[in-house]
């Protein structure tokens, strides 16, 4: 087994890859001034598990969900299945078409930059349309176990940083919500449960990687109050002229 396979074979299968609950997504929607039938674009959807609450909440909406890698989108598509109202396409997020009136983006836009992700997309919402994404966020006076956690975080910055990315890209940001404690645990006890089942016979590459995802979990452990993705809540800035 290469070291992308056992990659593959631990996050397989997971709810999500990344930390989020159903709540968050109803918190962005009680923020957001939507259509009675709008068209919502998850953006990196993963496994799908967003797409569902999405599909839950807006009945009459349609609901897309990109995502680049084909296994994901193939468990997207599993998970979602028997909702008339989502569909799936493997794809690259970059090129969404719009008019969307929600771009929704857990914890994949810094895959693109939040800058250069918010700027590529601008053009893809409809008037009045938003952009709702999770980032990494560290605050002033976090403990040094939080910013271990980040290390392999180059992008990472406080809030205030993260306000001057969405600022540059031509947004403002009109909402904000913490993600952390519970979203993070709900995520680690899933990983923890499928490191478990991974690990007798486990050979040297997948042993490597489960070996990672301990560390990982474990550096959560020494600070889980600080350790944060920050819902944000963006739409473009008027130009005045
Ligand atoms: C941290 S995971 C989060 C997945 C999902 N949103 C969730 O919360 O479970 C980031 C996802 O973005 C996807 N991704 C990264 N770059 C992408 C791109 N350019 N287009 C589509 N999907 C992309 C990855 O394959 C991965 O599934």
């Amino acid at each position: 087994m290469t070291e992308d396979e056992a990659f593959l074979a631990l996050y397989r299968d997971m709810t999500r890859q990344g930390p989020g609950t159903p709540e968050d997504v109803q918190w962005a929607l009680s923020q957001i001034a939507l259509p009675e039938a709008p068209r919502v674009v998850d953006a990196g959807c993963g496994p799908g598990a967003d797409l569902v609450t999405l599909a839950k909440a807006l009945p009459h909406g349609r609901i897309e969900g990109v995502e680049q890698l084909e296994h994901l989108a193939q468990e997207a598509h599993e998970a979602t299945r028997g909702f008339t109202n989502v569909q799936v396409f493997q794809g690259d997020m970059a090129e969404i078409e719009g008019p969307c009136d929600l771009i929704w983006c857990a914890g994949a836009l810094y895959f693109l930059g939040v800058a250069e992700g918010l700027r590529t997309w601008r053009t893809a919402l409809a008037p009045g349309g938003a952009v709702a994404f999770s980032e990494p966020v560290l605050e002033p006076g976090a403990p040094d176990a939080a910013r271990d956690f980040w290390t392999e975080y180059p992008a990472l910055t406080d809030f205030s940083g993260l306000e001057a990315r969405v600022h540059d890209a031509g947004f403002e940001i009109f909402g904000a919500r913490e993600i952390k404690g519970l979203a993070w645990a709900g995520y680690y006890a899933e990983l923890s449960a499928r490191i478990a089942a991974l690990r007798d016979g486990a050979g040297t590459a997948l042993s490597a990687v489960l070996d990672a995802a301990e560390r990982e979990i474990s550096l959560w452990r020494q600070a889980p109050g600080h350790v944060e993705y920050r819902l944000i809540l963006a739409r473009p800035r008027l130009v005045t002229v």
